[in-house]
C-alpha cells in the first residue's frame, strides 16, 4: 500500500516554485518514483520546511525503502503542522505497521477513518490491525464498513478472507478471495497472496482439486515465496487427486527442488499427475491386477514403461521419498533384478544406466530395502559383492554403475569398500556414497557422545527399543520447515476454537519430547514454537544418532537429546511448558504409567499434545496383525520384506486394503514394522482417551484434524457449541466416519491447575 498524500490545497498562498514543487513530487510519487519524489518535496520544504505536504513525500520515501524510524519521525512532524490530516494519520499507521507495531499502527487508522468517514482504506488497515491483535469482533466490524465503501478493495477482501477462514466459514471466505481475483492482473502484489487463500478455504470445502490447482498458481506467479510453495507442498500429503495441465507439473517438479519440502508430502500427487498419462496408468493397473504377470506386461509395454521411468517427475520422487505404489514397486523390482543381471553377466550393457541405477539405489536406501528380493538375486549380490571387492576399485569403467547396482540391494555402509569409497569418491555416486556411508558413520559418532539417563529395565521397554535400534523410524531426508510463532498463536492455529486468553503465553516455552525417535517429530516442534528449547527423550540409541545428525544438519541449537525410559523421567527436576509425545504411549506396557508420568513433569496449566492409535481407525492393522500371526512372518526386516510381498502379489481380504493404501506407514521397512509388526501395541476409542486423561490429571482441549475438510465436515455436522471439544460427540463422530481420524488420535490436552492426586 503506497502512503496516501494530502492535496496541495491550503498552499496557494505560497510561492508558485514551492508549490509546483509539492505537484510533482506527488505526481512522482504516485507513479513510484521515489528518488523524483523526495528531490522534488526537499526542494519544497527548502521554501517551507515545516511543510507536511513535503514532509509526507520524504516520510513516504524512507518508508517505501524500509528506513521506518526515520519515516515515522518524518510523519509524526507532517502531522504535527495538519493533525486533523487523514492521510497523515493513516500514514504514520502504516509505518508502525511496517515496523509490526500493530497496537501502535491501530489509533492512527482508526483516527483517519473517523476524520474521513469514506476512506475505505483507514477502515481495512484498523481492520487488519485489529486482527493481527487477535480482536476479531472489531475487525470484523471495520472490514465491513470497508467493503460497504469500496466492495473490490483488495486488501479489505483478503483480510476479511483471512478472519472469516481462521473463525471456520470457509464458504463465506472463498467468495471474498474469489471477488478480489476477478479482473486482478495476474502481476498485481496481493494476487499470489488471493490464490494461495482461496486454495486455502477450497481445501476447507474439501473442493481439493480446484484448492491444489489455486494454491499451484500461487507459486506460479511468486515462485520465491517460500510460505507458498510450503503450503503447497504440505497440503499435497497423500492427495488423491492432482490438477492436470503444464502449469501443475512444472510447480510440482520445482518442490522437489526445495530443502525445506517433505518429499514424502509430493509422492501421491506425483503419481496421480503421470497416472494422468492414460498409457501409463492402464500399465500400472495391469500389474496391479496381473502381478503375477508383470513379466509378459512389460514386454508388451515396454516403451511405456520406459517413458514411465525416463520421466523427470518420476525420477525426482525416485530418488527423493519411498514409492506408495504396488505396481511401481513391482515395476522397481523388476528392473532393479535385469540391472543386476547384466551387472553380473554383461556389464557393457549397462553404460547409460548409471544415472538410473544411482536413483534406484536412493529410492532402496530410503525404503530401507523394503523391496522383495528373490534366492536368483541374493546369489547374484553375493556375486557382485566379489566382482567389486578389488582394490582398483572405482577406477574402470562400469565400475559405479555396478557399485550403484549393489547399493540397490543393500548399503554401502556394509560393503567392505565403504571406506576406500569414501577416500576416493567416484563423482557419479556420490549422493549415494553419502547416504549411506558418511551420514550413517556421522551418526555413530554422534551417538558416542549421547547422554543416557540409564539402560530400560522394564521388559516390554526393552523389547521397543529392541525393535527401534534394528529400525529406527520414520529415516527421513528433508522436512517441512515454517516460520516458528508465538506459543500462544501456535496452539490457537492447532485449536482454533479456544477461546481468547486460552492458550499460554509463553515466551520461550520448554518443550519435553517423549519418544522423538529420528527426530522428524523435533523437527515439526522447533518450526511451530518460536525461541523453544527442546529436551528430546527416547529409548533408541540409534533413533537419536539419526536424530541428532538430522537436528545439527537444520542447524538446531536449542535440543538437547536423552537416552531413557519415559518410565526413568520422574528424576527430572524442571516441569514442562509442553509435551510432546506422538505414537508413543501405546508402545509402553502400561500407556497410564506413562501418562501419569508426563502429566507430572507439566507445569500447572502446561500443554500435552500426544498421538494414541484409534481402535476404530485401525481395523485394517488388526486384520493385518491377525494374518502375521496366522502365518508366522517373523518381526524382522526379513519378514517385513515377505510379508509385503506376499501381500502385494497375492489376493488378499477386503480388509487388508487400508494397509496397502498411499497414505499407509507400509511402504518402508521401519515404517512398515512400527505398523504391523509392532512388539506391543494399545489402541483406543475416544471415551478411553478420556478416561486416561481424567486419572492422569488432564483436561482435554481437542483433537486436531488431519484435513482441514474434515473439520469442516464435523462442524457441520455438529453445530452444538462446545461440541469440538467433546469426547462423546468426537466418538460419535468417528463412528459415522471411522476414517476421520486415520489411525492416530492427535489429542490436546492440559495439566489441570488444581488437580486431585490419584
Ligand atoms: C513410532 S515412533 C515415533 C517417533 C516420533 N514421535 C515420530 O512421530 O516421528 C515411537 C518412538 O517412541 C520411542 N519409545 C517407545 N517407548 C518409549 C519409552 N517407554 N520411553 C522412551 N521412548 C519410547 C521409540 O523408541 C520410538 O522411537
Amino acid at each position: 500500500m503506497a502512503a496516501r498524500h494530502p492535496s496541495v490545497r491550503g498552499a496557494a498562498s505560497a510561492r508558485p516554485e514551492f508549490v509546483q514543487a509539492v505537484g510533482r513530487a506527488v505526481d512522482h510519487y504516485n507513479a513510484g518514483r521515489w528518488r523524483a519524489a523526495e528531490t522534488e518535496a526537499r526542494l519544497a520544504l527548502g521554501f517551507a520546511p515545516a511543510d507536511p505536504s513535503a514532509l509526507n513525500v520524504v516520510a513516504g520515501v524512507a518508508m517505501q525503502e524500509g528506513r521506518t524510524a526515520e519515516a515515522l519521525a518524518l510523519f509524526q512532524r507532517a502531522l504535527a503542522g495538519q493533525p486533523k490530516n487523514p492521510f497523515i494519520q493513516f500514514n504514520l499507521g502504516e509505518a508502525h505497521r511496517r515496523a509490526h507495531a500493530l497496537a501502535k499502527a491501530l489509533p492512527y487508522f482508526e483516527r483517519a477513518a473517523a476524520l474521513k468517514p469514506d476512506f475505505a482504506e483507514a477502515f481495512a488497515f484498523a481492520a487488519e490491525a485489529l486482527r493481527g491483535l487477535g480482536r476479531g469482533q472489531a475487525a470484523e466490524q471495520r472490514y465491513q464498513t470497508a467493503l460497504r465503501l469500496s466492495p473490490r478493495l483488495p486488501v479489505a477482501l483478503n483480510g476479511y478472507g483471512l478472519l472469516l477462514l481462521r473463525r471456520g466459514e470457509p464458504s463465506r471466505a472463498g467468495p471474498l478471495f474469489a471477488t478480489a481475483l476477478d479482473g486482478m492482473p495476474p502481476s498485481h502484489p496481493m494476487a499470489p497472496g488471493l490464490w494461495s487463500n482461496l486454495g486455502v478455504a477450497r481445501l476447507q470445502l474439501g473442493q481439493g482439486l480446484e484448492g491444489l490447482e489455486d494454491l499451484a498458481r500461487a507459486v506460479d506467479l511468486s515462485p520465491q515465496t517460500p510460505g507458498l510453495w510450503r503450503l503447497l507442498a504440505s497440503s499435497l500429503r497423500h492427495t488423491k487427486v492432482a490438477p492436470s495441465g503444464e502449469m501443475f507439473r512444472s510447480v510440482l517438479l520445482q518442490l522437489f527442488d526445495h530443502d525445506d519440502v517433505n518429499p514424502r508430502n509430493l509422492a501421491t500427487a506425483t503419481l496421480a499427475v503421470l497416472r494422468q498419462d492414460a498409457e501409463i496408468d492402464r500399465l500400472l493397473h495391469a500389474i496391479e491386477a496381473r502381478p503375477a504377470d508383470i513379466a509378459r506386461i512389460i514386454a508388451e509395454d515396454g516403451a511405456v514403461a520406459a517413458r514411465l521411468v525416463q520421466d523427470p517427475l518420476f525420477l525426482a520422487l525416485l530418488e527423493a521419498a519411498p514409492i506408495p505404489s504396488i505396481a511401481v514397486e513391482l515395476l522397481m523390482v523388476r528392473l532393479r533384478a535385469d540391472l543386476l543381471a547384466a551387472a553380473v553377466e554383461a556389464p557393457e550393457a549397462l553404460d547409460d544406466e548409471l544415472a538410473l541405477a544411482a536413483r534406484l539405489a536412493r529410492q532402496a536406501f530410503l525404503n530401507e530395502y523394503a523391496y522383495f528380493v528373490s534366492p536368483d538375486e541374493h546369489r547374484g549380490v553375493e556375486q557382485l559383492g566379489k566382482l567389486l571387492d578389488r582394490d582398483d576399485l572405482g577406477r574402470r569403467p562400469g565400475d559405479a554403475v555396478r557399485i550403484a547396482i549393489l547399493a540397490a540391494y543393500r548399503p554401502l555402509s556394509t560393503t567392505p569398500h565403504a571406506a576406500r569409497l569414501l577416500r576416493d569418491l567416484v563423482p557419479a555416486i556420490a549422493d549415494l556414497v553419502r547416504e549411506q556411508v558418511a551420514e550413517p558413520a556421522l551418526e555413530r559418532e554422534l551417538r558416542a557422545g549421547l547422554a543416557v539417563l540409564k539402560a530400560a529395565t522394564d521388559l516390554i521397554s526393552v523389547a521397543v527399543q529392541r525393535q527401534y535400534e534394528e529400525s529406527p523410524y520414520p529415516r527421513w531426508t528433508r522436512c517441512g520447515v515454517g516460520t516458528p510463532l508465538a506459543f500462544a498463536d501456535a496452539v490457537r492455529i492447532a485449536l482454533p476454537h479456544l477461546g481468547e486468553g486460552q492458550a499460554p503465553e509463553v515466551e520461550r516455552p520448554r518443550v519435553l519430547i517423549a519418544g522423538c525417535g529420528t527426530g522428524l517429530e523435533t523437527m515439526r516442534v522447533a518450526n511451530t514454537y518460536k525461541d523453544a528449547s527442546i529436551l528430546a527423550v527416547d529409548l533408541s540409541g540409534a533413533s537419536l544418532g539419526y536424530a541428532m545428525r538430522k537436528t545439527q544438519e537444520y542447524g538446531l541449537a536449542n535440543v538437547e537429546h536423552l537416552q531413557a525410559d519415559i518410565l526413568d523421567l520422574p528424576v527430572l527436576t524442571e516441569r514442562f511448558d509442553l509435551i510432546d509425545s506422538f505414537g508413543v504411549l501405546h508402545h509402553m506396557a502400561d500407556p497410564a504409567a506413562g501418562l501419569q508420568v508426563l502429566s507430572d513433569l507439566l507445569k500447572p496449566g502446561g500443554l500435552l499434545f500426544i498421538g494414541l492409535y484409534s481402535e476404530l481407525g485401525r481395523q485394517g492393522v488388526v486384520e493385518a496383525r491377525a494374518h502375521i500371526a496366522a502365518r508366522g512372518y517373523p518381526a524382522t526386516p526379513e519378514g517385513v520384506r515377505d510379508l509385503r510381498h506376499d501381500l502385494m502379489v497375492r489376493p488378499r481380504s477386503p480388509e487388508l486394503e487400508t494397509v496397502l493404501s498411499p497414505a499407509s506407514d507400509f511402504w518402508t521397512t521401519s515404517d512398515c514394522r512400527d505398523l504391523v509388526f509392532h512388539v506391543n501395541e494399545h489402541r483406543f476409542t475416544l471415551p478411553q482417551v478420556g478416561q486416561l486423561l481424567d486419572d492422569a490429571g488432564l483436561e482435554f482441549l481437542g483433537l486436531q484434524f488431519g484435513h482441514a475438510a474434515d473439520r469442516t465436515r464435523f462442524l457441520a455436522e455438529h453445530p452444538a457449541l462446545g461440541a469440538i471439544q467433546d469426547l462423546t460427540a468426537l466418538h460419535r463422530h468417528e463412528l459415522n466416519h471411522p476414517e476421520v481420524f486415520g489411525d492416530t488420535y492427535r489429542i490436546w490436552a492440559r495439566r489441570s491447575r488444581h488437580r486431585r492426586r490419584r
